[in-house]
């Protein structure tokens, strides 16, 4: 009975931790869990089932069973199936067991039927109508473990099951690393999608191919079948074309801008060395895709065409627009990236490289990218234009579809099909394409109404370059935000989809773009713990998904990243604080909560570290005077994420009404009319709803104290996000008055806001003054209204962004 109540304790160890803000869910909970220990077998409910199974994605159906299979060096394993043998398929669980429990084992070829005591059998007959190809039983017995299925990966993934029951039994206790005792269970298992998918990116930064294993493990491990290669795009072209030479010799290579913000880099100036990036041959190229079929998992490669073109450009200059002498983008956003189409040495080119491509990668799909094509060039390009004519192209939306469809015939005509970004929509989508939806779900969903293959990956919910978390407790990598619950919630299927279309989703993936992914931790810690979420999405039928459950599981595969060494995020134990405003005559209603949700939250109101000992959280807080709130989650005592801080000002114009000149914009109205006075401070997220932006137009905001009162101190809060067009004002203004017909100014405060900031930031502009009687106040900020000519929105509109206006 040991390790069915160490098991049992660490597990619920890892969830509950009581104070007395525990909820009744939880005591409910807790008792079921006691139950549990007295009687050694359990399954009250959904999250005990996860606690003792802990597996993701999760499973079809787990039936729990009496006792335990002991695996030692005394294990057998044996097949009746020559093929486990021949295709080395067997060598994947002897590495998974000699890695989880130090024991070798060896899988023998036994006619009939398997021996009765202390072994592990491996079939190949299960039912493939029932199964499908990557479906399986894993059956755990005390005398045998069973793993049947109908197809190669499905024995692989049962595999993977049985290495996650190891890995976190192995949890339980150290002591005797040769033994391992494995709950009984049956548990019936099939994925949900046929394209359970990860996109890498490895041209903004060349990624080391050690790196790229590793994640085809993990993709493997949680049972992936995609690796989408992002091979090419403006900053670096990284797979050898050898008919192409230039490509990698030139297009491989940028300088090292690294020190500078992404957006707005300086270029290769004339005479600097292209010294840093890189390639991978074809022969190294090879030796990943074998490494990743031997893992069921298939690359598809991608060729960014016929933007994000930049690195191809300034390797052929012959196809672009203009000839131009091109180099390698250092950052971002390029506008000059784009083939020409109106060149028939474009197509030459991009054959050549697709002839190569496909040649090198078996995938049935190739992608093109499509995304984002500037077509400035082409407007000026006096072969687009001759092109558009020939062709009786309307505009250059089709001229882009006539690119993408001739691409489709050289893929078609090699007996692959095209995979593209939703943009491929645009102009006429070409007749055989698949989509991959990033701009929300609007292009899979026309795609797939069509009869095209969809795979669903809209950027708020799949994309691994957000953050994880609130921006001011997170790492500087990626930008934005899209937790893990964020994540999890997804359904491929849109509901707006027209229920027979369900069939054309192929499924989902999540992104990890390159900009900020410079070396391997910063890749884990963006993948983790989404990808867990993005597994199951993909695997697990909707109907079988829960938060809570997700949760229960996911905590000891945390701990076994940490015993690898892996760091990930720890937002889910974050803190976050949501504020009503101002509610006259009480002061702001504060609530904390975090995404676990079921750990106890510790705060304070003073300013100091919060602790174990500091006030247990249970219910809405009211706040009437100013305050910093500091507070995190604990569990046995120990700080589990951050100390998440927040200012909370109770200030003299407190929910008091303010007039504005020019209306704040729909996209971020902020708290609107009380926006300004609601006591809610933004963090360095700008859509998190406490930000009210004006496109272009400056703050004009007139305030009534309701009463005259001594003010001495008015500050505005602004924010300053430059990639997002988000600039501080060039000057403040504070004009005071009595009457609030005749004003004097108080003061202002002038800002330099169009020079380079690479990091978001809050300033707060304070203007202050010998006290003073004020009933009325006048607060002006002059937006910068233009971007700057170094920015890559030079003259267009910029924003201004303000939070708070908090008089004193
Ligand atoms: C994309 O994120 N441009 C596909
Ligand atoms: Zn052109």
């Amino acid at each position: 009975m040991k390790c069915n109540l160490t098991l049992t304790v660490v597990c619920v160890a890892l969830l509950f931790s009581g104070c007395a803000g525990d909820t009744q869910k939880d005591r409910e909970i807790d008792s079921a869990r006691s139950l549990g220990e007295e009687t050694g077998i359990t399954m009250p409910g959904e999250g005990e089932a996860g606690m003792l199974f802990p597996i993701i994605p999760r499973p079809g159906t787990v039936v729990p069973d009496e006792g335990f299979f002991v695996l030692d060096s005394g294990t057998k394993l044996v097949t009746n199936d020559r093929a486990v043998i021949e295709d080395d398929l067997a060598l994947h669980l002897t590495s998974i067991i000699e890695r989880e429990c130090s024991v070798e084992l060896k899988c023998n070829l036994v006619p009939g039927a398997p021996p009765s005591s202390g072994c592990i059998f491996l079939d190949l007959d299960g039912d493939t109508a029932v199964m499908g190809d990557e479906g399986y039983v894993l059956t755990v017995a005390p005398k045998t473990v069973t793993m049947s299925a109908a197809g190669k990966a499905g024995l692989f993934y049962a595999f993977q099951t049985f290495g996650q029951l190891l890995a976190t039994a192995s949890l339980e206790s150290r002591d005797d690393p040769g033994s391992r005792r494995i709950r009984c269970c049956t548990i019936k298992d099939r994925p949900r999608f046929p394209w359970r998918g990860q996109l890498l990116d490895v041209s903004r930064h060349f990624l080391p191919l050690e790196l790229v294993k590793k994640n085809i493990d993990f993709l493997a491990a949680l049972k992936m079948n995609v690796f989408h290669w992002h091979l090419t795009d403006d900053q670096g072209w990284r797979v050898e074309i050898k008919g192409c030479p230039e490509l990698t010799r030139i297009g491989a290579w940028r300088v090292d801008r690294n020190d500078e913000p992404w957006v707005g880099r300086e270029p290769q100036k004339p005479g600097e060395k292209a010294t840093y990036g890189g390639f991978y041959t074809q022969e190294e190229i090879r030796d990943v895709i074998e490494y990743a079929g031997d893992r069921f998992v298939t690359i598809v490669p991608e060729i960014d065409i016929p933007g994000h073109s930049r690195a191809a450009i300034a390797s052929y200059p012959e196809i672009s627009c203009d000839n131009g002498a091109y180099t390698v983008a250092t950052g971002g956003i390029m506008s000059e990236n784009t083939l020409c189409p109106g060149k028939e040495r474009t197509f030459e080119v991009v054959e050549a490289v697709l002839d190569e491509v496909i040649a090198l990668f078996p995938s049935e799909y190739i992608h093109i990218g499509g995304d984002e094509c500037n077509k400035s060039a082409w407007e000026k390009c006096p072969d687009c234009q001759a092109r558009k004519k020939a062709e009786g192209l309307e505009d250059e939306l089709e001229l882009q579809s006539y690119f993408i469809r001739r691409v489709e015939r050289i893929i078609n005509s090699r007996g692959r099909k095209m995979i593209g970004w939703d943009e491929i929509l645009e102009g006429g989508l070409a007749p055989n394409a698949a989509v991959m939806s990033w701009r929300g779900e609007k292009g899979g969903i026309a795609a797939a109404s069509a009869g095209h293959e969809v795979v669903m990956t809209p950027h708020s919910f799949c994309y691994l370059d957000l953050k994880q978390g609130d921006p001011e407790l997170e790492p500087p990598l990626g930008y934005a935000q899209c937790r893990l619950s964020t994540a999890y919630s997804y359904d491929p299927v849109p509901a707006a989809l027209p229920p027979e279309r369900a069939g054309c989703i192929l499924g989902t993936q999540g992104n990890l773009w390159g900009e900020s992914i410079q070396r391997e931790e910063h890749a884990f810690y963006m993948l983790f713990p989404r990808l867990f979420a993005i597994a199951e999405v993909g695997w697990t039928p909707k109907e079988g998904r829960q938060w809570d459950d997700f949760v229960a599981r996911l905590e000891p595969h945390l701990l076994l990243l940490e015993r690898r060494g892996i760091g990930y995020a720890r937002s889910l134990y974050n803190v976050s604080v949501t504020a009503s405003g101002f509610v006259a005559g009480k002061g702001v209603e504060v609530s904390l909560s975090t995404e676990h949700g079921r750990l106890p939250i510790h705060y304070t109101l003073d300013g100091s570290e919060p602790a174990a000992s500091s006030a247990c959280y249970a219910g809405q807080l009211l706040i009437d005077r100013s305050t910093v709130l500091r507070a995190g989650s604990f569990r046995n005592g120990v700080l589990q994420g951050k100390v998440t801080s927040k200012e909370i000002p109770v200030h003299k114009a407190a929910g008091k009404p303010v007039r504005f000149k020019n209306r704040w914009s729909g996209k971020y109205p902020g708290g609107e009319e009380l926006g300004l006075t609601n006591c809610r401070l933004g963090t360095l997220s700008f859509h998190d709803g406490s930000w009210m932006g004006f496109e272009g137009d400056d703050l004009e905001a007139t305030l009534d104290l309701g009463a005259a009162m001594d003010v001495s101190r008015v500050s505005l809060g602004c924010l300053e996000t430059q990639n997002s067009w988000i600039f501080l004002p060039e000057e403040v203004q504070l004009l005071v008055s009595l009457d609030g017909t005749s004003f004097t100014s108080a003061g202002s405060k002038a800002c330099e806001a169009s020079r380079k900031q690479p990091e978001s930031r809050k300033v707060r502009f304070t203007i202050e003054f010998p006290e003073r009687r004020v009933r009325y106040l006048i607060v002006k900020a002059k937006n910068l209204s233009r971007c700057p000519v170094w920015h890559p929105g030079k003259g267009q509109r910029c924003w201004l962004f303000v939070d708070e206006i908090i008089v004193e």
